[in-house]
This record gives C-alpha cells, sequence and structure tokens, in this order.
C-alpha cells in the first residue's frame, strides 16, 4: 500500500464486560448496581468477544498503516477500576507513540459520581492524555489538543459526566471549556490546520435530529455553533452504538459516528484519510474474524 496521507483510526464504545463478581455489595444498591442488573439481563452478551475484536483492531491498524488512533470513549460497561484497566491493556497495544493515540471518556467510564471517578480515567489512560496546548485547559484536563505534523490537530472535549440516576445518561461540554475551545480555534498554532473535533456524546442522531433529552448531548447546538468557524475538520464521536456520517446545516463539517467496534451484529469503526484538504472516510466493518472495509456478505440458500 502505498503511504501519501495522515491514515486515522476512528473506533468507540468497545464496553469492555463487568465481571459482576467482583463489585462490591455496597454498589449494588447503585446505579452500578442497576447496571450490573442489566448485564446479567443480557446487555452483556452483546460484548462478549472484545478481547477477541481488540486483538484484531491491533492487526487491523498495522496491517493499514495508521498513524493516528482516535477513541471517543465508552471503553467499560460500568465504570470500575479493574475493568479500566482490562480495557487501557487492550487497547494498549494501539497507543504506540502514545502521541498518536487521542481520546475521552464515555459517560460508562464515570459511570456514578465517587469523586474520583474522573481520576480513575485519567489514572488508567494518562500516558496518552499529553495536551500540546494545555494553556485552553478549563476545568480539567479538557480541551486537550494533539498537533499532528504540521497539518492536522485533534482537540478532545469532555462531554462526559457522572449520572447518578440509572434512567439518565446524557452529558454536556461544560460552558468553561466550550468558552476555550471557541478562543483555541482562533490561535495562529492552529487555525491553518485540518480539526478533528472530538467528544463522547453525538451532537446529532443519523437522521440530523437532536438526541433525546435523557439519552443526548444537552448543548449540543452550542457545540454546533462553537464548531462553525472551522473551515477544514470533522467532528468524530461515539455514544451511539451504530456507525453514521452526516452533514448538518449548523457547520460546514461532516459528523461521524464510530459507533460500537465491539457490539455483537453492529460493530463499525472509521479510517480517515487525510491529504491535503481532503478526507477520504472508509466505513470499517467486522467480518467474523477480522476488521475489513467489506461488509460481511451472507448468502442465503433457498
Ligand atoms: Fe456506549
Ligand atoms: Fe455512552
Amino acid at each position: 500500500m502505498s503511504k501519501t496521507s495522515l491514515r486515522v483510526l476512528h473506533f468507540s464504545d468497545i464496553h469492555v464486560g463487568a465481571l459482576v463478581r467482583h463489585m462490591h455489595w455496597k454498589r449494588w444498591f447503585s446505579k452500578r448496581g442497576i447496571g450490573a442488573i442489566n448485564l446479567l439481563r443480557g446487555r452483556a452478551k452483546y460484548f462478549d468477544e472484545v478481547e477477541e475484536k481488540m486483538a484484531a483492531m491491533a492487526r487491523f491498524k498495522e496491517a493499514q498503516q495508521i498513524d493516528l488512533v482516535i477513541n471517543t470513549g465508552d471503553y467499560t460497561a460500568l465504570g470500575l477500576e479493574h475493568e479500566l484497566r482490562l480495557a487501557r491493556e487492550l487497547v494498549d497495544p494501539m497507543m504506540y507513540p502514545p502521541q498518536r493515540y487521542v481520546t475521552v471518556p464515555g459517560n460508562h467510564d464515570i459511570y456514578v459520581h465517587e469523586g474520583n471517578s474522573h481520576y480513575r480515567f485519567s489514572e488508567q489512560f494518562c500516558s496518552v492524555l499529553q495536551n500540546d496546548l494545555p494553556e485552553y485547559c478549563a476545568g480539567g484536563q479538557y480541551p486537550l489538543v494533539r498537533l499532528v505534523g504540521d497539518d492536522v490537530a485533534v482537540i478532545a472535549l469532555n462531554s462526559a459526566k457522572p449520572n447518578p440516576w440509572p434512567w439518565r445518561s446524557d452529558g454536556h461540554i461544560p460552558s468553561c471549556q466550550l468558552a476555550s475551545f471557541e478562543k483555541l480555534l482562533e490561535d495562529e498554532r492552529i487555525k491553518r490546520r485540518f480539526l478533528f473535533v472530538i467528544t463522547h456524546y453525538a451532537p446529532r442522531l443519523a437522521n440530523g435530529k437532536p438526541d433525546k433529552k435523557l439519552h443526548g448531548l444537552h448543548n449540543a447546538d452550542d457545540f454546533l455553533k462553537a464548531c462553525s468557524p472551522i473551515e477544514n475538520g470533522a467532528i468524530l464521536f461515539g455514544h451511539i452504538h451504530r456507525t453514521y456520517r452526516i452533514d448538518v446545516p449548523e457547520t460546514k463539517i461532516p459528523l461521524y459516528c464510530a459507533g460500537s467496534a465491539t457490539m455483537e451484529g453492529f460493530e463499525g469503526a472509521w479510517v480517515y484519510e487525510c491529504s491535503e484538504e481532503e478526507l477520504v472516510a472508509k466505513r470499517v466493518y467486522w467480518n467474523g474474524e477480522a476488521y475489513s472495509f467489506e461488509p460481511l456478505c451472507i448468502v442465503k440458500k433457498d
């Protein structure tokens, strides 16, 4: 394969399964307890083969000569420490060099508010949370900027927050982060680059509409408005377990949802080829044994 452009792999929502038996009894009375019951009731079976699929994803990354990996969160099911540790181990082969791996937490990675939930994510993923323009940090480690060569940058915004109530899985980008993001877009070190703006929550669904109030990004409109000055770039996210691309009137740049890389029957991801000011996006499928650009074709017998 000839190498003429930057190749970017974007995957998300791997949801490493909880080993529920490791849960302390007190957690059965929290949102985690309800989450664990849901897992036991069947959701977990959709994520049975996460380990095999992540090994395959690492092989795909090597075979496709990927230069940069972006993960938009939901590494875990319940945000437990051992889940985060296992997730980190599974994606570790894709985290070298660490400057070429950019990520944000998902709502499942900071499942309930325990004071240290954000810290626990940062602790496991500290090697890939380097910020090239830390002066723009606002209220934590974000916006996190990674400059890639001379022509590309990734800007990561954290939209995940703990949701103490089991019926809620909504998020927002704190206004201080958005304000800092708007200033950042005027920085000369950013201005002429192709920008990947990444966050966990979907600003729009595949049909172009906002997600439901209890599942979506509260300030999606503000976020899209903040992105409106960007001439060349893309907005990348996960949370919705379906892989799609849409254009919306609020921005000049396209929106890409990675979907879930590991959810059985719905596996998906993207590879972006970035050259000059053009982005070519290729949908990635799971064919039962490996990730590929070809969808699995099931031939039905009469
Ligand atoms: Fe998810
Ligand atoms: Fe999510």
